[in-house]
This record gives C-alpha cells, sequence and structure tokens, in this order.
C-alpha cells in the first residue's frame, strides 16, 4: 500500500489547485476570530478589519473575519465529493472591546455559514481543554451579578456534504472493512466529549511560537480513521505545522495540505523527519491498548466472539473481523510538494511480540526497543 501527500504554499480562499470533487474529508482548524493572537493576520487578509478594531467595532470586526474564513468554506463546498464529510475546529472567543466584555461565537457563525452551503451539520464534539490556572474567572468573583463563565472547551464541527456514502462495489467494501476501527476505539470516540491534552507551545522559532495554534495528533488521527477510508484524500486549508498531514500518514490516507506562512516549511519537513516513528508508535499504542481491553473484557465477559482474521486479534463484532493496521515502510520526499509513502501489513509476528511487549516491565520494553525487536 501506498499513499502520497502534498503541502501548498498558497491562499486557501481560492483552492486553485484542487480539482472539483477531488476531496474525501476535510480536517482543518481556522485562524479563530476575535482571538488577538490572528488580528494581524486577519488585518492582512482584509485591511478594514484592522481599521474595525481600532475604533472599537467589536461586532463589524467579527463579521468581517468570518466573511474572509466564508471564502475558504465557499471553496470546500466545490472540493468535497458528494457524501464528502468536514470536520472543523474551532474555539469561541471572549473579549472586551472598548469597555464590552462579549462572546463572539464563533462556532454557531460557522455552522450558520457552511449549512448555507450544501453541508448537513452532524452532531458535533466538544474537545475539554480543562485550565488549572490560578486566574482563570473572570469578572467580580463572588458577587454576582458580574462574572463570567470560564471557556474550557473547544468545538469539532463536523458536516456531510448530502447524503450518506455507499460502499457498493466489492473492492469499496473491501476497503471499508480493512479501515474499521476496534469496538472499544468506537465507544470512545464516537461519544461527544473528548478529553485530549492541548499541545505544548514549544517552538524553537519565537516568530512561529505567536503564529502556531496547532491541535493534538490524537484529534485529526481519530476524525479521519472515522470518516474516511484508507486511500481516501484529507484535505486541510489551514495546515499550520503539519499535524493533519501526519495523521494522514499514520492512517493510510492521501492528503493535501495549504498553508499561506511559507515560514511553517521547516517545522513541517522536521515532523517528517520523525513521522514513521510517530505512525508506527501509533499502531503499536493501539495494538497495546486493545490487548489490554481484550484481557479486561474476557476477565469479566468471558471469551470474545470473533477472530481477526488480518492479526489473529479477538474481537467483539463481526464488523472488526478485517480490520488492518499497516506500519510505514518508507518515507520519500524531495519536497513538501511531492511525499509518498509505503506501507507494510503489521505481521503477526510483529503482533506476538507486541504482545509480549506488553508483559514486560518498563525497563525490558526499552532494551527490546532500542535492539530494534518492536515495532519500527
Ligand atoms: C489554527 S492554525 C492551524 C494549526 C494546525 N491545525 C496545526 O496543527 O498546526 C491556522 C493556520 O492557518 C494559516 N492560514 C490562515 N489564513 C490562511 C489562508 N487564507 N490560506 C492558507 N493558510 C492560512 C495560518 O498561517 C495558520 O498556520
Amino acid at each position: 500500500m501506498k499513499s502520497k501527500h502534498k503541502i501548498i504554499f498558497s491562499d486557501s480562499r481560492k483552492l486553485t489547485d484542487v480539482k472539483k470533487h477531488s476531496v474525501d474529508l476535510v480536517v482543518t482548524s481556522p485562524p479563530y476570530p476575535m482571538i488577538e493572537m490572528w488580528d494581524d493576520l486577519f488585518t492582512q487578509l482584509n485591511p478594514d478589519i484592522g481599521a474595525e478594531l481600532s475604533m472599537n467595532n467589536g461586532k463589524a470586526a467579527f463579521e468581517l473575519m468570518h466573511k474572509e474564513l466564508d471564502k475558504v468554506w465557499k471553496e470546500l463546498d466545490r472540493v468535497v465529493k458528494p457524501s464528502g464529510f468536514v470536520c472543523i475546529n474551532i474555539g469561541d472567543a471572549t473579549r472586551t472591546i472598548g469597555k464590552q466584555f462579549q462572546l463572539y461565537s464563533n462556532h454557531s457563525r460557522i455552522t450558520t455559514q457552511l449549512s448555507s452551503l450544501s453541508f448537513r451539520p452532524m452532531p458535533l464534539i466538544l474537545w475539554r481543554k480543562a485550565t488549572n490556572a490560578p486566574n482563570k474567572f473572570m469578572g467580580s468573583g463572588m458577587l454576582p451579578a458580574g462574572a463570567y463563565v470560564t471557556l474550557e472547551h473547544e468545538y469539532i464541527l463536523i458536516f456531510r456534504k448530502g447524503d450518506k456514502r455507499e460502499f457498493s462495489t466489492p473492492t469499496d467494501k473491501e476497503t471499508r472493512n480493512k479501515s474499521a476501527l476496534f469496538w472499544e476505539e468506537r465507544n470512545i470516540w464516537f461519544s461527544d466529549t473528548w478529553n485530549l491534552a492541548g499541545v505544548r507551545q514549544s517552538m524553537s522559532n519565537k516568530k512561529l511560537r505567536d503564529r502556531n495554534a496547532a491541535y493534538p495528533f490524537d484529534l485529526p488521527y481519530r476524525l479521519i480513521n472515522m470518516y474516511a477510508v484508507k486511500g481516501d484524500t484529507v484535505l486541510d486549508p489551514f495546515i499550520g505545522t503539519g499535524t493533519t498531514l501526519f495523521a494522514a500518514i499514520a492512517s493510510g490516507r492521501n492528503s493535501i495540505g495549504i498553508e499561506y506562512d511559507k515560514n511553517f516549511s521547516d517545522l513541517i519537513e522536521e515532523g517528517l523527519i520523525s513521522v514513521k516513528a510517530l505512525s508506527n508508535e501509533t499502531v503499536r499504542k493501539r495494538i497495546k491498548d486493545h490487548s489490554e481491553f481484550v484481557e479486561t473484557y474476557r476477565q469479566k465477559k468471558g471469551d470474545l466472539k470473533y477472530l481477526n482474521e488480518s492479526h489473529n486479534f479477538p474481537v467483539v463484532t463481526r464488523q472488526e473481523k478485517l480490520l488492518q493496521l499497516d506500519i510505514v515502510k518508507d518515507i520519500d520526499f524531495k519536497n513538501l510538494s511531492n511525499i509518498s509513502v509505503e506501507y507494510n501489513q503489521l505481521s503477526r509476528d510483529q503482533i506476538e511480540r507486541n504482545n509480549q511487549w506488553t508483559q514486560t516491565s518498563n525497563k525490558q520494553q526499552k532494551t527490546l526497543y532500542t535492539q530494534g525487536k518492536l515495532l519500527p
């Protein structure tokens, strides 16, 4: 199996290089309107935005910022295939402009816009990002009625373009079966609240650190595995540090990433160097988690009913019988516009070794890993 990826440095308000109906899934996080770190970028996109902010016209600035994002959403309407999905991670903003404090509801403004195109809103996910900061509460403290609730969540908005996707040919059905999730993963990934830790901002490049709002790898990894099958094409029109690209590589899906700021290229290249290890560590962890789940299930409810044919795992449902995990064999890229990835199917032997791994101590694990006896 192989996958292809490209990063294009351009403005996603015009997706000139992306063909009509060529994308199966969009996973992205735009710059957040009314969050101060993005004011300059929005002002570059439309100088009227800076003017409205300096005149304390919060409402007008909010609307103009969204008008720029609307251009991208309209392009998605063209490039996404019928029955394709769009997943948008976005947070609302709280801000005082002039003397007025208010919430700017980015998620509802984007939902309204996408719904006016050919996208149907689907049940969404709340991403809980709890903060322990001692100064997290705003306003009048213990005294009513001038305090404000702290925002400790972001949204993952989910839309489908029209009707349910059909998998009618034998090849389509086979690919879908191979792309299945484990039952216990489904139970967590398809619940409406995700508790994922944020990403530590530890970038050496100060300019980029200020402009970086990366989401954690697990966020696009889950969404890609939930809403696309192997071999599909995933688009991120705001690729930033490349997290969606890395998650697509780890999942055996093709991808296209668009980024306005060329300064991100070094960071994406750096990520590509370690993405093989990241991908294979992700697969290893899924197997380890599954083995632990199987043990607990057996103790509580007895043997699992089905056997996975690709890897010999016990599984809960018939739908998991053909589930197949692939590991990255090789990544080849001369430049970011042409990245190709080759995969190997995980062998039974590797799974066996990995299962032994789950029964060893941390110290033994380290030795096995350095001896190359665990997943590459
Ligand atoms: C919230 S960040 C995305 C972070 C990304 N999810 C990650 O994990 O690194 C938004 C990104 O969109 C880029 N951007 C903003 N406007 C853009 C536009 N019109 N076209 C392309 N990229 C844009 C910004 O430079 C920034 O890197």
